[in-house]
């Protein structure tokens, strides 16, 4: 039987996720904020990594390539930290949202989709 709370999880840590990148543009963060982005970033992209696994999702693959490519991207940007400006704040917020919320859009709603489908005890 499905249940909802499987469900919720996934669209309560993608909020949580848009909450922490809003923060990169507050005129005091600094590079705490992307550490804490890629901290639960990872957190989230693994529990979605365990389901699909779990149930064998068939766009396993395909989807963890996705989250792959976010996590050698916030590597890449955390390299570049020293110089944390504001200019350098705009470009990672605005990249980082259009990404995330391309995924989450995207992607991830068709996990959405599977998971309401199958069977989770
Ligand atoms: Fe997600
Ligand atoms: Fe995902």
């Amino acid at each position: 039987m499905r249940k909802t709370s499987d469900i919720i999880w996934q669209d309560a840590q993608h909020q949580v996720l848009f909450d922490i990148l809003d923060m990169i543009s507050e005129p005091d963060s600094d590079v705490e904020v992307l550490r804490k982005l890629r901290e639960y970033t990872e957190y989230h992209f693994s529990l979605e990594e365990l389901y699909m696994n779990n149930l064998k999702y068939p766009d396993m693959k395909e989807h963890i390539r996705a989250h792959d490519q976010f996590r050698a991207e916030i590597n890449k940007l955390m390299q570049q930290s020293a110089a944390y400006d504001s200019a350098f704040k705009n470009i990672v917020h605005t990249f980082l949202t259009e990404w995330l919320t391309c995924h989450v859009f995207g992607i991830d709603k068709r996990l959405e989709t599977f998971l309401q489908l199958s069977e989770v005890k």
